[in-house]
């Protein structure tokens, strides 16, 4: 378990300050609010897969934003993380779709293999298990993502593989 108190602090590197750039020079200048997401996506990759106050507190600085127009974003989006997770995120959809075509054996079977709850971590910190909205792969359904990865057309053996195959 990471302790929270322990990332009280960051700062963007130039790496990460040049990534954002990046997405900053997309918009008018005007108009760098527009580079929140990606900024907090830069933010939370950089700060262990989540974003500690002090990340966002980071982003909104670099950005020149007040605090609270960086906050409402990450609070919103399920894809940002406002305490620890895991080593590895598996997101699990269980909208329509994914229901329809059984994500309820794929939550059961991913519970059991791993012990632990939708919203929980492993004991070793390995593992984060998350219910998400839909992905947007409804047609490849039941469907889970991992990092930038979709794993489609789920069956619990496939999820023994994707398991055995994380370090
Ligand atoms: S309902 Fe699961 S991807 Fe759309």
């Amino acid at each position: 378990m990471i302790d929270k108190k322990t990332c009280e602090t960051f700062e963007l590197s130039n790496e990460d300050k040049a990534a954002i750039d990046i997405w900053v020079a997309q918009y008018p200048a005007e108009h760098k609010r527009s580079a929140v997401i990606p900024a907090l996506h830069i933010a939370q990759k950089a700060n262990g897969g989540w974003l500690s106050e002090a990340a966002m507190k980071a982003v909104a600085e670099y950005l020149e934003l007040p605090q609270i127009q960086v906050f409402e974003v990450a609070t919103f989006y399920s894809m940002f993380e406002l305490a620890p997770v895991g080593r590895h995120k598996l997101c699990v959809c269980t909208n329509v779709s994914c229901l329809l075509s059984g994500s309820d054996e794929i939550v059961s079977h991913l519970k059991k293999r791993l012990g632990i709850n939708l919203g929980e971590t492993t004991a070793d910190n390995k593992i984060t298990l998350k219910e998400v909205e839909c992905l947007g792969a409804c047609v490849n359904a039941p469907v889970l993502q991992l990092r930038e990865e979709f794993h489609e057309h789920l069956t619990p053996e496939k999820i023994d593989a994707l398991l055995e195959g994380l370090e």
